[in-house]
């Protein structure tokens, strides 16, 4: 038996902004940084999920392998022999068990996805591709008998699925065809020993909602690609509150000093606790502002330093031989599934 695989999508079809940073790429690092060694590391871009919601084309290559840069400048270990590297649509068996998981799963499951009736209420036309989304999902997993998926809240139904179709299989076909995968809260248990994890920076304009590169405006969005001089400008000018004095940390009293406080903490590996003593109290929110401003310029400096001499051509041929492995791997699968449902001979 090999090691237990843990597998997770980096999607990549955007302009990461901080709050991606905090919350998802230092997660995948610490990720590997934990389990590399006693498990195999999957981490795959799901390009074929990129169209789901409306995207740039001619942009998508482009900005497929500029996020996996950001990942490396993030720190992502490139020469790790258990972790594996690859894009979805690079690997044809993704899209092959996909049409006959569909055949596996019910119109009612699908329908039931939260996320499904998030994004298709009031939608004029909805695609197959949106409504479908989480059979691929399912193939991304239980192609390389995933034991693990660690994701956030509003993907752990889509594992649910995953597992539901798994069990499904393999009562009808051979008990041994899938392995059933779990949400893992891999990232919650990190969070313990180290930095907090599932942390959501709230935009800068409008604190009530998640910092989003979908913001038309972008200006309370601080994206890695900002100068540092015009990330600290858009903290400067952070929305905060009228009540004249910094509390304790409280999302709903104080959305956009809580939101400060939570970015500064999160910059300096602290806890809250020690940023809300600093500055609770304090009848102005200036101080507070140029400490984040601060941080923030910092980080950005070193992580577009960083950015700047990844190897490109080492990430290239960690994909290249990430996907020979990997297709591999996924096409001995797909054959043991094509054979249990009949469409090649049992040998
Ligand atoms: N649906 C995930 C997201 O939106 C991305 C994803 C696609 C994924 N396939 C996956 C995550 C398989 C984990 C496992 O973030």
């Amino acid at each position: 038996m090999g090691k237990a695989v843990i597998l997770t999508g980096l999607r990549a079809n955007n302009d990461l902004h901080i709050g991606n940073y905090l919350g998802s790429l230092l997660s995948t690092v610490d990720l590997q940084r934990h389990y590399a060694g006693t498990h195999q590391i999957n981490l795959f871009v799901p390009d074929l999920h990129s169209f789901t919601t409306p995207i740039d084309h001619s942009k998508l290559e482009e900005q497929t392998l500029h996020n996996l840069k950001l990942f490396v400048a993030a720190g992502l270990d490139l020469e790790d022999k258990d972790t594996y590297i690859y894009r979805q649509s690079y690997i044809p068996a993704h899209s092959e068990l996909t049409v006959i998981l569909n055949n596996f799963t019910y119109m009612g499951e699908l329908t039931r996805m939260t996320q499904f009736k998030d994004k298709s209420t009031n939608q004029e036309s909805v695609s197959a591709g949106l409504f479908d989304y989480p059979v691929l999902m399912a193939a991304d997993i239980l192609l390389y008998d995933t034991s693990f998926v660690p994701v956030g809240e509003d993907q752990s139904q889509h594992v649910e699925l995953a597992r539901d179709i798994a069990v499904r299989m393999n009562n009808k076909f051979n008990k041994e065809l899938f392995t059933l995968p779990r949400a893992y809260g891999v990232f919650n248990q990190t969070k313990q020993t180290e930095k907090p994890i599932q942390i959501r920076i709230r935009d800068l304009v409008d604190p009530t909602k998640k910092m989003s590169k979908s913001d038309e405006t972008g200006k309370g969005v601080l994206f890695l690609g900002d100068t540092p001089e015009e990330a600290a400008k858009k903290v400067m000018s952070a929305t905060t509150d009228s009540l004249g004095e910094i509390g304790d940390f409280d999302m709903t009293k104080q959305p956009g000093v809580s939101n400060l406080m939570q970015l500064l903490a999160t910059l300096r590996k602290t806890v809250i606790a020690e940023v809300v003593e600093e500055h609770k109290g304090q009848a102005q929110y200036g101080p507070l502002k140029s400490a984040v401003a601060d941080e923030v310029k910092k980080f950005l400096t070193d992580f577009q330093d960083k950015l700047a001499v990844v190897d490109e051509a080492a990430l290239m041929k960690k994909l290249a031989d990430s996907e020979t492995a990997m297709n591999e791997v996924a096409n001995m699968k797909l054959a043991a599934v094509q054979q249990a449902v009949g469409l090649r001979p049992h040998i």
